[in-house]
């Protein structure tokens, strides 16, 4: 029966029941200027199950594609691979419509259900690589924590050899197309990272561990469905986002250096300018990044696969400027590795920044290799070769890391 929003066959008896938001334009301080899918799945076999639901403004929109193929009331079991609202908002509402004979969620899922409405849904724990029956499909459920809540669980559909990651292996792209091989290649690597750097990176080396363990189960994958952004159906894009995410664990040195800096007068920015001239000059390549335009999200995305942090700051009210705290704020909690760090900037009658700044860069856990740049007002010819040679000697350093 068509609908306003129908639902779309991924593979047989198995269908894309989500919603796409096209204007979401932040997701917990991360910038989301593409907007966003979430991705709930349906499979008609012997038990009617749903995957994951959506963010609770968007269930008329998952309701109307399950009923394009379905009545939503006939709907017997539902599997919660993420507790996050944003695959479960509507759930309570769901259980209610459609009175399922079971939720499942991983050991720690039920625990986050719980904590998150207070009893209203009754979910079953299945346990790690424990199997759930739907009667002529079944779906292996393996626990992923860490990827990026506690909760995490992956389940894969035995007969379609289809895995649903949830998060793991999403981004935030809102596309009609549905599938990774209809949508540009680079805008899918440039948001995957995204995704990965701003969500998942404090927990990369759980996710290595989760990898691994995953592929030590040696299940054929013919399709990877995350609860954000397109479906990898080609064998190709599935090695390609699994090789990304190797690399996301990795975080290997690379000959990036990311300056980003703020400045009030210019003097700050000129000398950000300087630094950027040295690493450029030993070969390295400066992403110079002003912070009154560019936001933390990202920052992070060029900051997971650099080598080195530059951070610059005027001084301001005996502190650091506002959206240098903000950014090192977030840097902070992500904690990006294999990361050297430099620090610049100008002041008037006090140093107190540059101490504001060597404290975020310890509790990041980013090495400071350099003296710092400290140009008091405007910087003259010789601070800015100093900071010049900052930028020289930091590329210098990294390039020992790289070779
Ligand atoms: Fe898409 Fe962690 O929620």
């Amino acid at each position: 029966m068509t609908k306003p929003f129908n639902a779309k066959k991924i593979a047989e008896n198995v269908y894309w029941v989500g919603a796409i938001d096209w204007q979401l334009a932040d997701f917990h301080g991360y910038k989301t200027e593409r907007g966003t899918t979430y991705n709930a799945f349906l499979i008609l076999g012997e038990k009617i199950t749903l995957i994951d639901t959506v963010k609770r403004p968007y269930m008329e929109e998952m309701l109307s594609r399950i009923s394009s193929i379905v009545d939503p009331t006939k709907i017997d079991i539902i599997v919660s691979n993420h507790a996050e609202l944003d695959h479960t908002g509507c759930l309570p509402e769901m259980i209610k419509l459609a009175a399922p004979e079971k939720v499942y969620a991983s050991p720690m899922g039920v625990k986050a259900i719980d904590d998150l409405f207070h009893g209203q849904v009754k979910a079953e724990a299945v346990i790690d690589k424990g199997t759930i029956d739907l009667g002529d499909f079944h779906l292996t459920c393996l626990e992923t924590r860490m990827i990026h809540w506690p909760d995490s669980m992956f389940s894969y559909l035995n007969e379609r050899q289809l895995l649903f990651s949830q998060d793991a292996f999403g981004m935030h792209l809102a596309t009609a197309k549905l599938f990774a091989d209809e949508n540009c290649p680079d805008l899918l690597k440039r948001e995957s990272d995204k995704y990965f750097a701003n969500i998942v990176l404090p927990y990369a080396k759980m996710v290595g561990a989760t990898l691994t363990k995953f592929k030590a189960l040696n299940l054929p994958v013919s399709m990877i469905a995350p609860d954000h952004g397109p479906i990898w159906r080609t064998q190709e894009d599935i090695q390609k986002v699994l090789s990304w995410y190797d690399n996301y664990v990795a975080q290997p040195f690379t000959k990036k250096v990311v300056i980003i800096y703020d400045t009030m007068w210019g003097s700050t920015q000129r000398l950000a300018s300087a630094f950027a001239e040295g690493v450029e000059a030993e070969g390295c390549v400066p992403r110079v990044i002003c912070l009154k335009s560019t936001d933390r999200s990202e920052v992070m995305r060029e900051l997971m696969n650099a080598g080195a942090l530059a951070v610059g700051s005027c001084t301001m009210n005996n502190g650091i400027f506002p959206t240098v705290a903000d950014c090192l704020t977030y840097i902070k909690g992500l904690k990006p590795q294999n990361i050297l760090g430099a620090i610049f900037g100008s002041y008037g009658w006090n140093l107190l920044a540059f101490e504001e700044l060597k404290a975020y860069f310890e509790k990041a856990g980013i090495p400071l290799v350099l003296p710092n740049v400290q140009a008091k007002m405007i910087p003259d010819e010789e601070k800015l070769l100093e900071a010049y040679e900052n930028g020289r000697a930091l590329a210098k350093e990294l390039l020992t890391k790289i070779s």
